[in-house]
């Protein structure tokens, strides 16, 4: 198959090329389409046969279901079996966003589409290409990450074509996206509502709205928890993970630099190609590192964000053996962050 590459504006995106791609999602077929959070691979989510492809071209466990997209509130009302009052606030509050709601499913949801669960995950993009493109498909739209499974997420067409090209009908390229890491998913089935996977929507920003929100302890965990605390499926699977191999450090600020200094004259010795994933304020303390890089302020976890999956993908493309990432503060879009690294890290961290 060759995959399409068409260049779309993100302010205002051609309607021809927006036609042509929601044609190939009426027909069963696959397209990449940009979000504000990651690069989603997009099938009609009404259709089993669709929805199957979408799996297979990502290699995807079929255990674990993809986020369906909306381009307005009322569809929900056909995919859920019942809304929370709660739930009604939030979609207020913080849709088109990075936010997304588990609610009980309707029976005009397929199967595979919830990969057999009894529940769904929806959420609105803010992000006129994917609003545009769900609209003119006149379905509601399936769409994980753009990514091969276990990859880093996709914030550019080029990190799509990288793990899909020749697997997919089409991508539509509008640069990169704003977010870099994917929705917070929240299930509204629970009472309080429960954080299963943090995200572009901030546990603080949550508890403002909400007074309570708990969160899952697979979303926070420094380990890695039996597969039975999973609440969210995705949480079970190898992810994130660049060829390299992620180590994290965590703790106080000093310690952390001088400990990945050891470590990488450690694996330097070895013979392995070593990069250091630090941060605007760690920057300047790091000498003879083989390949280094920041991910922006720790005051700006909206910055580290936006920066991780492409950082991840660049230190394989410079054939780095060993990345070893600063731990970042948790507040704001940094639980995301960390609970990413940690994960890309197969939860190898050391506490210094
Ligand atoms: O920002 C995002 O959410 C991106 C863009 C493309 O919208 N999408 C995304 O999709 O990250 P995906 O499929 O890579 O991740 C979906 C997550 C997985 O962790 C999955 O287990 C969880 O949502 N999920 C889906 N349906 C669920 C359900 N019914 N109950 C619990 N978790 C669910
Ligand atoms: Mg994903």
């Amino acid at each position: 198959m060759k995959t399409a590459v068409w260049h779309v504006d993100v302010i205002s995106p051609d309607s021809e090329v927006i036609r042509k791609a929601a044609k190939i999602i009426k027909k069963c077929g696959l397209v990449a389409f940009p979000t504000e959070t990651v690069y989603g691979l997009g099938a009609d989510a009404l259709n089993a046969e669709a929805v199957s492809a979408l799996f297979e071209a990502k290699k995807r466990p079929l255990d674990n279901p993809p986020i369906v997209h909306v381009s307005k509130c009322i569809t929900v009302e056909r995919l859920a079996k019942s809304i929370p009052t709660k739930a009604h606030t939030l979609m207020e509050k913080f849709w088109p966003g990075p936010l997304t709601l588990i609610f009980k499913r309707s029976p005009i949801v397929p199967d595979v589409t919830v990969a057999g669960l009894n529940t769904i995950a929806i959420r609105m993009p803010r992000h006129n290409v994917a609003l545009a493109l769900i609209e003119e498909s006149a379905c509601p739209i399936a769409a994980p990450s753009a990514n091969l499974a276990g990859r880093p997420s996709p914030t550019y067409a080029s990190h799509v074509l990288a793990d899909l090209d020749g697997r997919i009908d089409a991508v539509l390229d509008a640069g990169s996206t704003n977010v870099g890491v994917e929705s917070t998913v929240l299930d509204m089935t629970s009472d309080p509502p429960e954080i299963l996977r943090p995200g572009g929507t901030s546990y603080e920003a949550l508890v403002e709205i909400l007074g309570r929100v708990k969160l899952n302890p697979a979303a926070v965990a420094d380990h890695a928890l039996p597969v039975e605390k999973a609440r969210s499926p995705g949480i079970k699977h190898k992810h994130y993970s660049p060829d390299a191999e992620v180590i994290v450090v965590e703790g106080e600020l000093e310690a952390v630099v001088n400990k990945i200094i050891a470590l990488a004259v450690f694996y330097g010795e070895e013979g392995k190609r070593v990069g250091v994933l630090c941060s605007d304020e760690t920057i300047e303390g790091y000498a003879g590192i083989d390949v280094l890089k920041s991910l922006g302020s720790r005051k700006d976890s909206a910055s580290l964000a936006r920066n991780l999956f492409r950082l991840l993908r660049e230190f394989d493309e410079e054939d780095v053996d060993v990345i070893i990432a600063e731990g970042v503060p948790s507040e704001g879009l940094g639980l995301a962050v960390m609970n990413r690294l940690r994960r890309a890290a197969g939860y190898r961290i050391i506490k210094v």
